[in-house]
């Protein structure tokens, strides 16, 4: 009954819209009353050990290959690090003296589930086996060097209060549920340290909002007040997008490179490239799916260019000089 509600609920625009507005209202009630436990972020739950240990790894080798580091060192935050800190000890065994994770939201997950990862992941990686080979894994906070920080006060927008304390500020796939990315990007700008490099991962597609039955940008068609109070407290997606962030990192970071991640009507760019890089016949397909949605796109979405309309993720690298 449930599903098939869902479903009708969901083929229809309207009614969609209808049933964000509501699901963002009890979000913004929850907000009031202190709970932060949400499903957000809960990445590992329906994953196989084998499957957790690939993605951890590849989140942490992603960072390695488009920051062009052979090591990290020194003082990280990982932002938005959802449910597993698996990330974060691989950040430790490469030489990181901390690693403090800090998310606005706390991931619900299972404890014994991730034990078993944090103790594959260990047997894996030799620098690990000596620094946590006897550590009890079923203990989150038995891992020295790593501290979790939940809540509103370890929002991306408010955490970073102490200039130049950070070597690295890293992200996946955070941003784009940050209600304001900007003000969070001059904050942590702030934080990082002279020489410190800054890796962000954002999707700047909808998440499934109308997606599975709509086209894939069906969601910049929702007027922007409207979408704003469909998203703001839910974390949902908040239709930033690439030229925001050129914008901002412009005034904030200016060593910066946008690593082009997905087209629009293409699909994912791998190797991730700057836009001028991607071939030619891939950005023009991207550019004609764009002009052949965009007419009813909101207000404050149509003076973009169809080639910024047409990035659906990139990879932030920025280095403070
Ligand atoms: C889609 S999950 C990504 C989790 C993890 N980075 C990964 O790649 O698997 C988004 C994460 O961002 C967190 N988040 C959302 N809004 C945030 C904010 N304003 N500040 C910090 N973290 C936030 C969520 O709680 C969640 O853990």
């Amino acid at each position: 009954m449930k599903t098939r509600l869902r479903s009708v609920i969901k083929k229809n625009f309207s009614l969609t819209c209808a049933y964000y507005l509501l699901d963002n209202f009890f979000a913004k009630l929850q907000g009031y009353t202190g709970t932060v436990a949400t499903g957000s972020g809960t990445v590992h739950r329906d994953k196989s050990i084998e499957s957790s240990l690939t993605y951890i790894e590849t989140v942490f080798n992603d960072y390695k290959l488009y920051s062009g580091k052979r090591q990290f060192n020194g003082r990280v935050a990982e932002v938005g690090p959802g449910d597993n800190l698996g990330v974060g000890l691989l950040f430790l065994a490469d030489g990181c003296e901390s690693v403090d994770l800090v998310d606005r939201f706390f991931s619900k997950r299972n404890a014994r589930q991730h034990a078993t990862i944090y103790r594959a992941l260990i047997a894996r990686h030799a620098k690990l086996l000596e620094k946590f080979g006897d550590v009890d894994c079923n203990y989150e906070t038995a891992f020295q060097g790593l501290q979790r920080f939940y809540g509103k006060n370890a929002a991306a927008e408010r955490f970073f209060t102490q200039p130049e304390s950070y070597d690295l500020i890293v992200s996946r796939a955070v941003f784009e549920h940050v209600y304001n990315p900007q003000f969070a990007i001059k904050r942590m700008a702030a934080a990082l340290k002279k020489d410190g490099v800054f890796l962000h991962k954002v999707d700047f597609r909808d998440h499934g909002m109308f997606s599975e039955h709509f086209h894939e940008l069906a969601f910049f068609e929702v007027p922007e007040g409207l979408y704003a109070r469909m998203t703001r407290d839910s974390g949902r997606p908040n239709r930033v997008l690439i030229d925001s962030y050129r914008r901002v990192l412009g005034e904030t970071l200016p060593d910066h490179t946008l690593l082009i991640t997905r087209l629009a009507g293409v699909g994912d760019i791998v190797p991730h490239l700057p836009y001028e890089q991607i071939d030619a016949t891939l950005r023009n397909q991207a550019i004609a799916y764009v002009k052949s949605v965009r007419a009813n796109f909101s207000k404050s979405l149509r003076s973009l260019s169809d080639e910024d309309l047409s990035v659906a993720g990139i990879f932030i690298v920025a280095h403070k000089n």
